[in-house]
């Protein structure tokens, strides 16, 4: 028997950045946190490399796979592929606004399809025994948000999903980009918050501008659960204290914590693994520590390099703590 998973506190999928290495260094901050992949498409999966696509390291549990797509069939077979290679849950990204995903017709763009995802959510459910969850926004463009987010939550939850991570603001298909659409559209996380009152049995975890610990505290008197993107990737030290504050648990060590990775960077370097593929997601580990801007520097100058190795990251560890070596 599989033990339900805790998404009290979830480090939000995010392309790019939370690729398999990076996951094993959050892992390695907290015990706890329950960790998403970048989103692959359904269309990826059943094409391209699974191998690449979706192997993870057995450290990363608990982890949850982020799938994009519109189709119930394609995302079904999609989500069983992905479910054997042993992923915790399967996420439905119902939020995300770029370009390439509207023409594919998914994304933030099925908040207008609520029907739709809730065919596919039902699809998938049938073809896996993991959770099925869905990633959403509070709604699109001319959309009323109060109408829209209830809506698509009601769908869904009809056909037995009962896990919604909110995005807590709209997504402006029209005239935003991406990066803009993570901070133009004003946050309403009150709407979050009267949704989940009104769906006591639904697991609601609250997501978007969480900046510090304090706020996710303060967010969890509302609702069951937080996901930090950009904050607990820019600032993972910040990981290191989850455990402790939001699950009883130990603090733990963030030195030993980047020990233990570098045991991991030296089996993947061997495994013939670029080294910066792995440094890239530290390089904010040891912001306002003496030393963390030369530690960033020496990895940004000689991770890319052809010989860089192991020792590279030993040299830029070396750097810190030495309360002069920054005038230098
Ligand atoms: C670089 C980057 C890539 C992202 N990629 C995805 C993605 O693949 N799927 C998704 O649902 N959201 C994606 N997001 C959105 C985040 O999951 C999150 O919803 C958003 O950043 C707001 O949370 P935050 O304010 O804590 O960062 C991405 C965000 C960033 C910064």
């Amino acid at each position: 028997m599989r033990t339900a998973l805790n998404h009290r506190f979830c480090v939000a999928p995010m392309m790019e950045w939370t690729d398999t290495h990076c996951r094993v260094l959050h892992r390695l901050l907290t015990k706890n946190a329950l960790l998403y992949t970048e989103m692959v498409t359904a269309e990826a999966v059943l094409r391209g490399n699974r191998e690449r696509l979706l192997r993870f390291d057995p450290s990363e549990h608990p982890v949850a796979l982020q799938l994009g797509g519109s189709g119930p069939a394609r995302l079904a077979e999609a989500a069983r592929i992905a479910a054997d290679f042993g992923y915790d849950e399967i996420n439905l990204n119902v939020g995300c606004p770029s370009d390439r995903v509207q023409s594919g017709r998914f994304g933030a763009c099925l908040m207008r399809e609520p029907e739709l995802v809730a065919q596919c959510v039902a699809a998938m459910r049938a073809a896996v025994s993991v959770p099925v969850t869905v990633k959403c926004r509070l709604g699109v463009d001319e959309q009323d948000t109060e109408v829209s987010l209830r809506t698509m939550i009601a769908a869904c939850a009809a056909e037995g999903v009962s896990v919604f991570a909110v995005h807590a603001r709209k997504a402006w298909l029209d005239g935003l980009s991406p990066k803009e659409n993570r901070d133009v559209p004003p946050l309403d996380y009150g709407l979050v918050y009267r949704v989940k009152q009104e769906n006591p049995a639904l697991t609601i975890v609250i997501n978007g501008g969480i900046n510090s610990l304090d706020d996710a505290e303060a967010h969890l008197r509302h609702v069951d659960g937080v996901m930090l993107g950009r904050a607990a990737y820019h600032s993972a030290a910040m990981l290191s204290e989850v455990d402790a504050r939001f699950f009883g648990g130990d603090p733990v060590d963030v030195d030993a914590a980047v020990a233990a990775y570098m045991q991991y960077v030296e089996r993947k370097i061997a495994e013939g693994v670029p080294l910066n593929a792995m440094t890239k997601h530290m390089l904010s580990l040891f912001n306002g520590r003496p030393g963390a801007r030369l530690f960033r520097r020496h990895l940004s100058e000689n991770a890319t390099r052809k010989d860089a190795n192991a020792n590279t990251l030993r040299d830029a560890l070396a750097l810190l703590n030495r309360p002069h070596a920054e005038a230098a």
